[in-house]
C-alpha cells in the first residue's frame, strides 16, 4: 500500500530550523514565524494547513495565531500561486496612473480573474492594495520584484518574457529601459484652482 504520510516540511531541514530559531531569543521564538512561514512558501509556493499546524508546533503556538501573521500580509497563501504570481496594486495612484487598464489586460491575456491560478501553476493574478511605491505608478509585483512604470507595451513584453520562462529584471535594477518598453510617462500636474 502506498505510504499517504506527508513528510514534515522542517525534517531534513533541520540546519535551517536552528539557523533560523537562533535568530531570536528564547523568549521570543514566536518572532521566528515570519522567516519559517517564508521558507515554505518559498518551497512550495503556498503554506498548507499541515505546515501551519507543524510551524505552530514548532514555536509552541496556535494555528489561529500562525494563519493571523499569514492574513495580514499578501506574501502568504493558503493555496499554491503560480510560478510567476503577478500582484497589481490596485489603491488610487496607481489606479489613476492606469491599473484597471492593466489588470483588465492582463486578466484577459492570461484568462484568469483575481485571486486565480492556471491549471499549470505558470501564473497567478491577485490584484493587492498599495506596495509602497507610489510615485512610480502603475506598479507591479511578479514574485519578489518590483515593476514601476508599467504600461501597455511593458506589460505586453513583460507577460511574453514569462511565457518563455525568462523574466526580465526589473529595468531600475537594469538602470534604464530597454527595447519592448516604452518610456516611463511623467506625471500631469493638476493645476489647483484657488490654491496661490
Ligand atoms: S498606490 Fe500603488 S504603490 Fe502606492
Amino acid at each position: 500500500m502506498m505510504d499517504t504520510k506527508i513528510q514534515a516540511f522542517f525534517a531534513d531541514k533541520q540546519d535551517l530550523l536552528s539557523e533560523i530559531l537562533e535568530r531570536y531569543p528564547d523568549y521570543g521564538q514566536r518572532s521566528a514565524v515570519m522567516p519559517l512561514l517564508r521558507a515554505v512558501q518559498d518551497a512550495e509556493r503556498h503554506v498548507s494547513e499541515l505546515r501551519i499546524k507543524e510551524i505552530a508546533d514548532i514555536l509552541g503556538i496556535s494555528a489561529t495565531a500562525v494563519k493571523g501573521v499569514m492574513s495580514f500580509y499578501s506574501t502568504y497563501h493558503e493555496q499554491p500561486v503560480g510560478k510567476y504570481h503577478i500582484q497589481i496594486c490596485s489603491t488610487l495612484s496607481c489606479s489613476l496612473a492606469g491599473s484597471d487598464e492593466m489588470y483588465d489586460y492582463l486578466a484577459n491575456e492570461l484568462d484568469l480573474v483575481n485571486g486565480e491560478t492556471d491549471k499549470d501553476g505558470q501564473f497567478s493574478l491577485q490584484k493587492v492594495e498599495c506596495l509602497g511605491s507610489c510615485t512610480t505608478a502603475p506598479v507591479l509585483q511578479i514574485n519578489d520584484d518590483y515593476y514601476e512604470n508599467v504600461g501597455k507595451k511593458r506589460c505586453k513584453h513583460l507577460v511574453d518574457s514569462m511565457r518563455e520562462n525568462k523574466l526580465e529584471k526589473p529595468w531600475r535594477e537594469r538602470k534604464g529601459d530597454h527595447e519592448g518598453a516604452e518610456k516611463a510617462k511623467p506625471l500631469q500636474k493638476t493645476a489647483l484652482k484657488g490654491v496661490s
